[in-house]
Formats: structure tokens, sequence, C-alpha cells
């Protein structure tokens, strides 16, 4: 094209990045790589192909890591983590800041790397992937210079395990490592199979920035090495990104085996535009939302929800858009589109798009390149919410939309999915965005906005979009634990009656509280419970999977209390203080008796000051507001978890099971409480407190029963979204293993015991009884 042609047509020119200096890069590696473990290479090994999806070209050649190798990796970081911790987070703070430093300065050469590794547009890598990189690992310098006063009472998890997917490669590694430094962890990183040449690259920069060695370990391969990786007993905490299926498997694998587990997972997120938006913005907001990275994001807003009115005229315009795109070389600095990660990610899409017979297909009519790993931008109008496509996550450049008429019906409709990654709302109606976006089952929330990252904002998801955080406090506590030894916890095994069971004095008929209302027991079984001298103090109800089900569905049906305010909740917590206070000796002789102990009366009043503590916070753990540099805000707000399924446990059964309660109710939660299984009485003395209290029915349920037999039932109910143990009979692996179902989020004893007079009372209760969800609001210049 001559400049001429080129003034009269107004069409943009070609405009290569050059890739000189990333091809000198790979011959200076010898173009062969091996694992980087313990601060250097190992020599290369049998292997894999790192190709350009833009051309099949092959870049190098990458060893799949044996499981000796893993050994290796896990054997470094395990030997560099005490040293690493004692250094301190100001100490860690300068090497942060020094990987912030070193991957600013390399930032040409990390962008054009990515591009050719992975097929992204050379803008994006450049303008988003890489200057994102290094502003997390200069706020996570921030995070770690501040972190002893901000978090005295916390220390690293130990050996980290992550495992990263090919759509973000250095991004991804970035979310993962600086935290897990900030913290205080060490690292072994296993990038995707598709894309692993910017993390050896950086793996060349912490020796640059003379990380110890030992502190970032790199281990490439595919799901085998990843799976190694997750399973080794050498590794403290995994955290995973990727699919759901392979998230869902690592929550099974590590079952029980004492691991913290961050999962974020897939999406499939509604972009909502509302009549009043300005349309052009939301148009230019799709393009974002939909093609960035050919759609192979997992928060992509790949659901196009319109309101009726405009529906036609928005369709019109986005096909007029889509005709625009220009797709083709990722290092031409004119291209929106580039090629997907792999050739078999396009016949994933190719598959999914043609196995689907519904709704009609529009394909932009624009000039796809005919060698490598292309696809067009697609739209598919005319589907039923229930239609595959709507459902599944396509991770392509294929959008799908539907209509709505009401905000009633966009919100049902955007939630009407097994996932709860992100969202977009698009209206100038601030109050109505603002009315919608917490009614929305999404981790992120973006208000006239989309695909806005920073390293200080949380991002993650509900429901089967995973769980844990990354960014921002939130993101960091997750590499933390308390700090302290926490005893180990034997089983606590009732006591047994030499009488036959027959109870003075007793003609109360044992109940179960579900709802309002103290039901019998399903089974219609009821067991004696004996002190110590073995004289028999009471019956209480058997509980089994139905009055389980009867319970969530109970709890399930009080929603409204996680919208009550929590100056409102608060009331009900002190209400329940007082009651609790006023029968004092009744409780305290109850314990007593129950245990053969003389601290029931301690108990009791630890019990009323717990929740005196619950109240307090109930009104001031909604969040907070993080500082991001991108115009606008991101409130990192606390939500309700939801259900909240609790094992209380047996060495504190009063004290124990009011501070499960309290914290969950205090933070808007429903719960179904499975009362300490030898030393139940309590717990049912605590139903005439509730009945007295003016709690909502279904917001506290109590249940007593066998609780290894309840608790697969309780951790694979699809209505509960969180399962917490503390019970003495070990309940962690089942409890793990079942949550898998529908990723509930748990959090389970491994069989140790917590000091309930003390840290029963912790932030790590509003911690689990909350899930951050982040809202980007357009505010200031
Ligand atoms: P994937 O989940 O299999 O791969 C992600 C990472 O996990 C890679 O590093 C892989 O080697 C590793 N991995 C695979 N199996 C593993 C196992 N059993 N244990 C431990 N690590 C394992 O994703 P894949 O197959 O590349 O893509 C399939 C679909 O998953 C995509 O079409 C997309 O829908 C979704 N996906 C979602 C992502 C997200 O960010 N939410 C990222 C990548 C894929």
């Amino acid at each position: 094209m001559t400049v001429k042609e080129i003034f009269e047509s107004m069409e943009y020119g070609p405009a290569p990045e050059s890739a000189a200096d990333a091809y000198a890069w790979l011959v200076d590696q010898g173009d062969r790589f091996g694992q980087f473990i313990n601060g250097a290479f190992t020599a290369p090994g049998e292997g894999f192909e790192a190709k350009n999806p833009a051309t099949g070209e092959v870049l190098a050649l990458l060893s799949q890591a044996s499981a000796e190798d893993v050994d290796a990796a896990v054997a470094a970081a395990r030997k560099a983590q005490p040293k690493w911790e004692r250094l301190g987070g100001p100490g860690r703070a300068r090497y942060l800041y020094a990987l912030a430093r070193l991957v600013q300065k390399n930032a040409r050469l990390f962008a054009v790397l990515e591009t050719l590794d992975n097929g992204k547009p050379i803008r994006e890598s450049r303008d988003i992937d890489i200057p994102l990189v290094h502003r997390h690992f200069y706020h996570h310098a921030g995070l770690a210079q501040l972190l002893e006063v901000e978090r005295p009472d916390r220390r690293a998890q130990g050996v980290c395990g992550q495992v990263i997917p090919w759509n973000f490669p250095l991004l991804m590694l970035a979310w993962k490592v600086a935290p897990a430094l900030a913290a205080g962890n060490t690292v072994v990183l296993k990038p995707a199979e598709w894309t692993s040449l910017t993390a050896l690259l950086f793996a060349d920069i912490c020796r640059q920035a003379g990380l110890p060695k030992g502190v970032v370990n790199i281990v490439t391969g595919d799901g085998e090495v990843g799976e190694r990786v997750v399973a080794h007993e050498g590794v403290d905490k995994v955290a995973f990104t990727g699919s759901t299926e392979v998230g869902r498997r690592i929550r099974q694998q590590t079952a029980g085996q004492g691991k913290a587990l961050t999962l974020e997972l897939g999406g499939k997120s509604a972009y909502i535009v509302f009549e009043d938006a300005d349309i052009d913005s939301a148009i230019e907001g799709l393009v974002d939302a939909i093609w960035l990275n050919g759609g192979q994001v997992c928060c992509a807003g790949s659901r196009l929800l319109l309101q009726e009115g405009i529906a036609d005229d928005f369709q019109a315009r986005l096909r007029e858009r889509m005709g625009k795109l220009r797709i083709g070389n990722p290092l031409d600095k004119c291209i929106d589109i580039g090629a997907m990660a792999d050739p078999a990610q396009v016949e994933r899409v190719r598959r999914l798009v043609e196995g689907s017979v519904a709704g009609e297909c529009f394909s932009a009519a624009v000039e796809i390149p005919e060698t490598g790993a292309f696809y067009p931008p697609t739209l598919i109008i005319g589907l039923a919410p229930s239609d595959a496509l709507m459902q599944q996550e396509i991770f392509g450049p294929v959008l799908v939309a539907t209509t709505f008429r009401t905000p009633a019906e966009a919100i049902a409709l955007a939630n009407n999915t097994r996932y709860g990654l992100a969202a977009s709302v698009w209206s100038e109606s601030l109050n109505l965005a603002l009315d919608v976006a917490p009614k929305l089952a999404a981790g992120v929330v973006w208000v006239n906005g989309t695909n806005m990252f920073d390293a200080a904002a949380p991002f993650g998801g509900v429901r089967e979009s995973g769980f844990g955080r990354e960014g921002g406090w939130a993101g960091l506590d997750a590499y933390l634990k308390p700090a302290g030894a926490q005893k180990a916890l034997r089983p606590i095994a009732g006591f047994t009656g030499g009488t036959n069971g027959v109870v003075e004095g007793m003609d109360r008929t044992p109940k179960l509280y579900i709802g309002d209302k103290q039901a019998r027991p399903d089974g219609g079984y009821s067991r004696v419970v004996y002190g110590k001298s073995g004289k028999a103090l009471g019956q209480v109800p058997v509980a089994n999977r139905k009055d389980i089900r009867n319970a969530v569905e109970a709890a399930r049906g009080a929603a409204t209390w996680g919208r009550t305010n929590g100056h409102g909740r608060a009331q009900i917590l002190y209400y329940m203080a007082e009651n609790l206070s006023a029968r004092a000796d009744d409780f305290a002789g109850v314990l007593n008796a129950m245990n053969g102990g003389r601290k029931g009366a301690d108990e009791v009043e630890a019990s009323v000051d717990r929740l005196f503590t619950w109240a307090a916070w109930a009104d001031k753990f909604a969040g907070e507001a993080a500082a991001v540099p991108i115009r606008g805000m991101a409130l990192a707000l606390r939500e309700p978890v939801g259900v909240i399924g609790a094992f209380c446990p047996d060495e504190a059964p009063l004290l124990g099971l009011v501070s499960v309660l309290g914290a969950a109710m205090a933070m808007g939660n429903r719960a179904v409480l499975v009362a300490s299984e030898p030393f139940p009485l309590a717990a049912m003395e605590l139903v005439q407190v509730l009945e007295t209290s003016d709690v909502p029915a279904g917001v506290a349920n109590l249940l007593v029963g066998p609780v290894a037999e309840l608790a697969p039932h309780l951790a694979g109910h699809a209505d509960v979204e969180a399962v917490w143990s503390f019970a003495s009979a070990d309940l962690s692996e089942v409890i793990e293993r079942e949550s898998a179902a529908n990723l509930k989020r748990t959090w389970v004893n491994n069989g140790r015991a917590l000091d309930w007079f003390g840290a029963g009372g912790c932030r790590a209760f509003l911690e689990a009884a909350t899930e951050v969800k982040t809202v980007w609001v357009p505010y200031g210049e």
C-alpha cells in the first residue's frame, strides 16, 4: 500500500513490533530449557515444543519435569522458606521491589516474548499484561513492608504449589508469586504447557534480582506435572487458576491433606446493558469484554444481556463494529485480535459453536490469516437461557446474547449460571446500576466498565468460579495462617451409662430446631446422653440426612437476613447474649454435668462475651475502598457467604457453638449447625435462647446427630455455600472431598484444636463468614 493510498482509505498500515531481542534471548538460552530449581536451570530433558500459535513456528524446547524434579523443587523451596520468612516483611519488600524494577526494565522483552508464545496482540501484552505485572510486584512490596504491623498474628503458610493457565501467562505468575513471597512463603510454580517462556524469563530475572536460591522454583510440563505439584506432601498451600474441571479435581485430590487452597476458575460473566446506557461506550466496552485476548479470559463478558428496547439497535451497531475488528499478526501494533493460544483451543471453540444448533450465529466478515490459530469474532443471538452456549464457558471470541425487560429479569438471567466470577452493568443511572450490583452473584462487578484489574483490588469468584481472592489484603491473607502452634485434637468420646438410660425428671420430648420450630427427627430416633458418673442426663434426637435437607431448606428461605443491616443484626445478637446471660446458671449446670468439669460458669460467661463481640463486629466489617490507579474506585465489600453448615467443637460445646453461630449471623449468613456429638445438651438448651431472642426463622438451625454420617450430606448439599468443621472426630477429608461437588468454601480443623476462649473470636471467623465482592464504580476525574 502506498502512502497516498493510506491517506485516501485511512486504513492502518502494518506496524509490526520487532521480535529480534526476544529471539536473541532464546538463542542465548540455547533454545532449550530445563527446570529452574534452587536458583539455577537444570540440564534440559525430554520434553515438548513451545510454539508461536500465530505461525506454528517452534520457539524453544521445554522439558517435562519428572517426579524427581518436582521433589527437588519442593525440597529447595522448603529449605529456603524459614530464612526467607525470617528476613521479615521489609527485607522481602526490597526483593519484590527489585523484581518490579527488573520486570519494568525488561518490559518490552517480556511483552514481545509473551505475544510470540501466546498469540495475544502486542498492544495487550505491552499495555495491559506487563504493566499489571510490575504494578503487582510494586504493590506487594508495599504489602510486605506493612505486613507485620497490619497482620501481627499471622505467619506464612510455608511452601506454595502454584499452577497457572495460558491466557495471561506472566500476569497469572505475578498474581501468584508476588503475594506468596510478600507473605514469607516460597514457591514451586508450574506454568501452562502452551505458554511457559515468560515464566522462564522471569526465573532469569529472579537470578538478576539476587533472590535467595530456592525462593522461586519453576517446573515445566503438562497437567501431570501440575498434579504432582499440588499433590506433593511437601506443599502447604495450593493456588490454582484454570478450568473448573481441574479445580474440582484438585479439591478432591487435596482433601484431608491439610493444605490451604485457593481456586480461580471459569466463568460465564454477564454483560448487562440497560436502555439508558451510553450505547457507544457500552459497545466499546463489549469489544474489551469479549475480544480482549480473543475471549480467552476467565471473566470475559461472554453473555450479553440487552434490555429489549435497545436490543435491535445495539446488535446492529455491534455487528458493524465487529466487522471493523482487525485480526492477524499479534506482533502488529494495529491488531485488535491476535491468535488463540493453541490450535487445540481453536478446535475446542469450533466444536462448541458448531455443536450447537440453537440461536442465530453471526461471524464477522473480517480477514483472517490462512494459517495459525485464528478464530473470527462471533455473535450468537436468540438463545434460550438453558441452551448449552448460554451456560458453558466457551473461552474464545464468541459472544452469546439475549434480551430482558426489567432489572429483575436481568438479575435473574445474570445469575442463571453455575459460575459467579464477574459481571458488567451499563446504565447512565447510577441508582439503577448500584441497585443491581449487590444482587449479582459475582465476585467482581464493573459499573460502566469491564475487565478492569489492579493489584489493590481483590479478584475472584463465587459458586463454581472458585474461592479465595487475589489482590489487595484479601489476596495476601490467603497466603498467611494464624501464628502460634495449634495443639493436636484427639477424638473426644461422650460418657457411657451404667444405668438403663432412665433420665430422672425428664419428660420433654427431644427435638431439633429447624426454621423456627422444634422438629422431631425424621428417623424418629433419640439417644441418651450420660454424665461422667454414668448418670443419664437427658435425651437428644438423632438427625439424619433428611433433617439436614430440611434445615438447609429452612436456611435458604431466610435470605432476607443477609440484607438486614449490621445494626439490626447486632440487636439480635445482643438479645441472644442477654437471654443466655439470664439463664447462665442453668447452662453452667448442663455443661458441668455433661463433661464432668467445673468450668461451666466460665464457658457461659465467655459465650455471652463472644456474642457481644460478634454483635460489635456486625456493623464494622463492611470492607474497604481500594485505591486503584485507574479512573474510578474499587470497593472491596464484604458480603455474607450464604448458608453455612458447621460441625461444632466438642472441647467447648457451648462457647464453640456460640462462636460459630454468632460469627455467621453477625456477617449476615444463615447457619445449619450440628452440635457436639459427645456433649450435645447445651445446644438443646440454646434453642430456648434462640426462640426468645427474635432470631428470624431459618437463620439458626440446630441439629444433633452422628457427625461422621451427617458430614458427607451437609458437605455435598448443593444449596450450602460453606462448610466448617471443628468436631474432634476429624471430618476434614470427607468435607473437603464432598464440597468439591459445587466447590463450596470449607474451613476444617485438620485435627487441630482451636483455642475457643481466645482465638474463637478472631478475625479469621469474620473472613470465613464473608466473601469479598469488588465493585468498580466511576468516581472522580
Ligand atoms: P486446564 O485447567 O487444564 O489448565 C490450566 C493449568 O492446569 C495448566 O497449567 C495445566 O497444565 C494444569 N493442569 C491440568 N490438569 C491438571 C491437574 N490434574 N492437576 C494440576 N494441574 C493441572 O485448562 P485447559 O485444558 O488448558 O483449558 C480447558 C478449558 O478450561 C478452556 O477452554 C477454558 O474454558 C478453561 N480455562 C479457564 C481458565 C481460567 O482462567 N478460568 C484458564 C484456562 C482454561
